[in-house]
């Protein structure tokens, strides 16, 4: 049989035990849905051209959720079966010949070693293909596997029509199968809706095959846990757990120190530099990537954020889509949002809230201060309490400060404004007009002072008593 492979992936059923809105395959683990991490497994046995995901439930919102470019789709209406849908899907592969991977869309703990193995594995007398099965204490809810005298899969038998021998059997079939396409596709007519459930059941496909004298070869895989199959939110739970102790095993692997690891949530695309260090209780979300020697503090989360090497992030630090220099401090206690950014060296402290603002090399806002829709340049210093009134109640405006910048604590900066190089803002000052180079703002009352006022309040009332 030629070697051409095409990937099915069976994404189009609601999943009812999730007792969800949402498709099952839109639900996440690791970080990512569930289709997503098992395109990300296919993606590394077939380009994502040769890979077809069938779609039904909520059908657009999965293809949106989808961000590799180039897989196709193939709808299936009504949800008939997992029979149904590969016949489904007979247009979007186009081709009848090769091999074709049907693999569950409910499992996303498969590793791209598995199907590896899958497709490498060969049996003389098994013409018809191989499917991996697994062996359970609980084998509850899956087909079962029958063998015939040679080993090889006569049958997958359904729960519901097993009999009470068959359901003894521990052996059972987790929903990865490589068939020869042209076999397949000559006997997927003979699959029917006669059983209790009145669908169309791919894995009737196995006993056709085996009929016709072409069986299908069992690979048996000893690690179940990488062949779960979600249906409920149980083992939703279980397959992100397990996801997430994966990834943080793999970055330990690249050299990242990670405390307390099972208390960290790192996400499947989050990447780490060498020597950095994760503090118990991090998260680090979506696209987020840390160079190395940083340390992240406890507490905190990032998504979708750079960070620079050697960075030192305290804890509780907040941050989303968001940019953070090399060497420079964050936190504790801060939060950056909105492609805020904060160049090398510059300090961010605690309370203080960054929204769409640029912080310039070596500039510092250390203590309780809000910058929106900000320029700051370098060796610019914003005083504890610093706001930027960004907003007059119907539009935003822009702050501009230049470098070498001193404002002073408690300032209130109107803007639109601009604060050019090296000037000063007095402590407390209510800014409402730009201030030019090198000048000192003083936006305030000035202090009047009454010598001997408060002894006179006193005595007065003394007299009173
Ligand atoms: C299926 C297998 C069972 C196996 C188990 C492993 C069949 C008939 N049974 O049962 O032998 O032990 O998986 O987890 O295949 N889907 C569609 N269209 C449909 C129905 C399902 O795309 O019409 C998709 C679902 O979205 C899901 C996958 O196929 O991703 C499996 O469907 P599910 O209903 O979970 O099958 P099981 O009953 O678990
Ligand atoms: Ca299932």
């Amino acid at each position: 049989m030629s070697q051409e492979l095409t990937v099915v992936i069976l994404a189009a059923g609601l999943g009812t035990r999730m007792q969800s809105k949402k498709a099952k395959v839109l639900h996440h683990a690791g970080g990512d849905t569930l289709l997503n991490q098992i395109i990300r497994a296919a993606l590394r046995v077939a380009p994502a051209e040769r890979i077809v995901a069938v779609v039904g439930h909520q059908a657009e919102q999965v293809r949106q959720s989808v961000h590799v470019p180039g897989i196709r789709f193939a709808e299936q209406t009504e949800q008939k079966g997992t029979g149904h849908a590969v016949l489904c899907a007979r247009n979007a592969i186009g081709r009848t010949d090769g091999r074709l991977l049907i693999l569950n869309g409910d499992g996303p703990l498969l590793r791209a070693q598995t199907l590896r193995n899958l497709l490498d594995h060969r049996h003389d007398l098994a013409a018809g293909g191989t499917i991996v099965t697994t062996r359970l204490s609980d084998p509850t809810g899956y087909g079962r596997i029958v063998r015939n005298e040679r080993g090889l899969v006569e049958a997958i038998v359904e729960q519901k029509a097993a009999s009470p021998k068959q359901l003894e059997i521990e052996e059972i079939n987790p929903g990865l199968y490589c068939f020869d396409a042209k076999l397949f596709w000559q006997y997927a007519g003979e699959i029917t809706p006669d059983n209790s459930a009145k669908e169309y059941y791919l894995t009737d496909m196995v006993g056709i095959l085996a009929r016709h004298g072409h069986a299908v070869a069992p690979l048996l895989v000893p690690d179940e846990t990488e062949l779960l199959g979600i249906n409920t939110r149980i083992e939703l739970a279980l397959a992100d757990k397990i996801l997430r102790a994966r990834k943080a095993q793999e970055l330990m692997l690249k050299g990242v120190t990670i405390e307390n690891p099972e208390s960290v949530t790192i996400d499947v695309e989050v990447e780490i530099g060498a020597d950095s260090v994760v503090e118990a209780n991090v998260q680090l979300r979506g696209n987020t990537r840390i160079g190395s020697e940083c340390r992240i503090g406890t507490g905190s989360v990032l998504r979708d954020c750079t960070v620079g090497d050697n960075a030192r992030i305290l804890p509780y630090v907040i941050a989303e889509n968001s940019s953070i220099g090399a060497e420079s401090f964050v936190g504790p206690f801060a939060r950056l949002r909105l492609d805020a950014e904060i160049a090398e060296g510059a300090h961010i402290g605690n309370f203080v809230e960054l929204k769409k603002t640029k912080l310039g090399k070596g500039s510092k806002a250390n203590h309780l201060a809000y910058l929106g829709d900000s320029n700051i340049g370098a060796g610019t210093n914003i005083g504890a309490g610093t706001i930027t009134c960004n907003y007059d109640g119907q539009k935003k405006h822009p702050t501009n400060i230049g470098d070498g910048v001193f404002v002073g604590t408690n300032s209130t900066l109107v803007a639109p404004l601009t604060i050019a190089d090296g000037a000063y803002v007095a402590a407390g000052s209510v800014i409402t007009k730009n201030v030019e180079q090198d000048a000192l703002a003083v936006g305030r009352a000035y202090q009047v002072d009454k010598p001997g006022w408060a002894k006179k309040r006193r005595n007065l009332a003394q007299e009173k008593k």
